[in-house]
């Protein structure tokens, strides 16, 4: 048996690969073009969503080319070359879990896949152990299931808080992305299932996805847009990239050379295989020629524009030698056997472990929270009772089951308000009658119900504690919008927690809001009436169970949010050209380099809760960083922790190079947790953001009175 090293140092049996017969040209133009050419793409259809009508195409080779491939609701595979030493490769989404069927035809086995956090909570979590962790537990099942390339994962920056598809990503920050990234893949790959970085690169909004151009300097580029991809690359030797829909500078991202070739080969070292984004615009030759090695899912157009290329010496059987050496040597890495029997008890005790670590406690006056166990709770809020547990698109994950909140709290022992309950659940029952199920792209969500005073203060009569949850669904193919019941509340939301915080608060009970979104809405008009806010994003499918452990302090929060939340809408450097308009072609970044904080900072604008904040129900505090600097110029980063608070819990110490304006560079400056570094100011780049994050750690939980030294390198 041959045994083969992968990235992550863990050793498997390489199936028996058959040496490669000669390919024939069109043998090697099969293989680096999709199997879906039977699909046809509907202009009719969401902007970048073909509508998948198998067979339904004119090209004559279509209907009887291809079988749908080994593993159902895969999104993609490679051409089946089996005769020649080349099964097909089997590519599944995504961040979240893997995307396959969870049923079969003619087949009583269940696909089921573990629905895990969104990556915005990940990224929350500050914790590089536990990405890793949960990366090893997707990669994990995309083996067992036989998927051989899991297409995630997502890291596009956070331009702006109306990105739909802000959950998939991790930050706002490059550097956090990065790691976060980076984690995430070496768990992956521990399997023998290869990662895909995406989408490279600014893909930063949904609306005109398939061809907006996105003018953008070249410094801002490096530093922002690409340098989460950069880390990744250098950090964890992934699989394979999957190039973005968008246009950079002018040029579609599936054909620019400079960004796929000279940039992610050439200055990164990047030895994996790129493949294009599901039905992407561009000719075949021209994607393959800027540094595409496999088109995807794959259509006879572009097999027929690489063939013309070929025989008019535009391309050449040699270049497309090279993509096809690419593509085998990453499958040769990347195979397993698959037994379809993950270990999904297993993987939802990690899911849930992960949840509870990237919730952000952002307010809890008078120790609202935690909530003793046992006490009786109303629960307000659609959400409470059909929680959302991930986005919708080609993140969505088709999961067993999920845990709605109403239930986790049920089993963490409190009494939930049984006429409140009743009254949602009745109401949502009656909103889903006659109305099709959901599906990866439609998530139909019911309006919000206008409690009235008497219910309320019946409620705050007989419960200890109001919990109200705030939700907004969002997904891929659509950008949120600047409208009531999106960014900002709705009426009825405004009334509701405006009318159960005054009437709870004249019973003297408190009010707890959670927030149940992949990204955040407008919170300055309201934050201040209820007594706790708990941001637990997209939870996965343990959501309920996650969200007890947090409430009743079983878990002590130490989520830090990835974004900032702004005052106003108006104050996030993208407000002026996030477009909304179907029309827009191009987006101008004029925020340049001054993204998420490093906008806030330098326009000394205050947001209301900054990146990286998070609060905690316990204390820490920390002794005056050791600097050391090594001879090639890094500082090693020495600190204690310690627990002062009376609750075990785990905190974040983060590190911020700092630019003074105009002050000589000095060390050692620590605000509670986060220590900043001044170096030299460049004099040639005089335009510097105030500060920016290199380097973080979170501690394990502590004990209360635990102390853990902390060290951390700045490179
Ligand atoms: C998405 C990708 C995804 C692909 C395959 C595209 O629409 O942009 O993120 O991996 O579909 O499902």
């Amino acid at each position: 048996m041959v045994l083969t090293a992968l990235g992550a140092g863990v050793l498997l049996p390489l199936c028996a690969a058959k040496p490669a017969d000669t390919l024939t040209l069109e043998d090697k133009v099969n293989f680096v073009v999709g199997t879906q050419r039977d699909y046809i793409y509907r202009p009719d259809a969401a902007p970048g969503m073909p509508l998948r009508v198998q067979g339904d195409t004119d090209d004559p080779r279509g209907a009887t080319a291809f079988s749908e491939g080994p593993v159902k609701g895969a999104a993609g595979e490679t051409y089946d070359l089996t005769s020649k030493g080349l099964p097909p490769i089997v590519m599944a989404d995504g961040p979240a879990g893997v995307r396959i069927d969870a049923v079969r035809e003619g087949d009583s086995a269940t696909y089921y896949c573990t629905a895990f956090p969104c990556a915005t909570l990940l990224a929350s979590s500050w914790n590089i152990p536990l990405v890793e962790e949960v990366g090893d537990a997707i990669g994990n099942e995309a083996r067992h299931y036989g998927v051989d390339i899991l297409l995630a994962p997502a890291m596009n920056i956070m331009r702006s808080p109306l990105c739909g598809r802000n959950f998939e990503y991790y930050s706002e920050d490059p550097f956090l992305t990065g790691k976060t990234a980076a984690a995430y893949v070496r768990g992956v790959q521990r399997n023998g299932v290869g990662a895909t970085l995406k989408h490279f690169a600014a893909n930063n909004q949904e609306t005109m996805r398939n061809g907006i151009d996105v003018v953008v300097s070249d410094r801002a580029l490096r530093d922002i847009y690409l340098e989460g991809f950069r880390i990744a690359v250098a950090e964890s030797n992934p699989a394979a990239v999957m190039s973005a829909y968008n246009k950079v500078n002018g040029k579609l991202m599936a054909e620019n050379r400079y960004l796929l070739t000279d940039i992610l080969r050439g200055e990164w070292g990047f030895d994996g295989f790129v493949m294009t984004d599901w039905w992407g615009e561009g000719n075949g030759a021209r994607q393959l020629a800027a540094g595409n090695d496999m088109l995807m899912p794959g259509t006879w157009r572009q097999y027929d524009e690489i063939m013309e290329a070929i025989a008019e010496g535009r391309f050449t059987e040699q270049q497309l030698d090279s993509n096809v050496a690419a593509i085998k040597r990453v499958a040769s890495l990347y195979r397993g056997a698959c037994d379809n029997a993950p270990d999904l008890k297993a993987h939802a005790a990690v899911a849930r472990r992960a949840a509870t670590d990237g919730m952000v406690l952002l307010e809890n006056r008078d120790r609202a929270l935690p909530i003793a166990k046992g006490s009786k709770i109303a629960l307000f809020g659609n959400a409470g009772y059909d929680t959302f547990v991930g986005g919708t698109g080609s993140g969505n994950v088709n999961r067993a089951y999920k845990v709605d909140i109403a239930e986790g709290l049920v089993n963490a022992g409190y009494n939930l308000d049984r006429l409140t309950a009743d009254g949602y659940a009745a109401r949502l029952a009656r909103f889903k009658e006659g109305r099709e199920a959901d599906d990866m792209w439609n998530v139909a969500v019911a309006p919000e119900y206008l409690l009235t005073e008497n219910e309320i203060s019946r409620a705050a009569a007989d419960n200890d504690i109001a919990v109200l949850v705030v939700s907004r669904m969002a997904g891929e193919s659509a950008d949120r919008t600047l409208t009531p019941g999106d960014w900002f509340l709705s009426d009825t939301e405004r009334a509701n927690i405006s009318n159960v915080s005054r009437i709870f608060h004249e019973a003297r009970k408190p009010v707890a809001v959670l927030l149940n979104m992949g990204s955040v809405v407008e919170m300055e008009s309201w934050k201040d009436m209820p007594d706790a806010i708990l941001h637990v994003w997209l939870p996965g499918q343990e959501a309920g169970n996650a969200v007890a452990d947090v409430l009743s302090g079983d878990v002590t929060p130490s989520g830090r949010l990835p974004m900032t939340i702004a005052r106003r809408y108006e104050d996030y450097g993208s407000a002026a050209n996030f477009p909304n308009s179907e029309n827009a072609a191009t987006v101008y970044y004029t925020d340049d380099i001054f993204v998420g904080y490093r906008h806030f900072d330098n326009s000394g604008i205050e947001p209301l809760y900054p990146f990286g904040y998070g609060l905690s129900y316990t204390t820490f505090e920390y002794t005056a960083p050791v600097v050391t600097m090594r001879e090639d110029g890094a500082l090693d980063i020495e600190l204690d922790v310690t627990n002062t608070g009376s609750v075990p819990g785990a905190d974040v110490v983060k590190v911020y190079r700092q630019y003074p304006r105009g002050a000589e560079p000095s060390f050692d400056i620590i605000e509670g947790s986060e220590i900043y570094v001044n170096p030299e100011v460049d004099p040639t780049n005089p335009v510097m953001p105030v500060r920016e994050l290199k380097a973080y750690a979170k501690t394990d939980v502590l004990a209360p009175g635990q102390t853990r030294r902390i060290k951390l390198t700045l490179k």
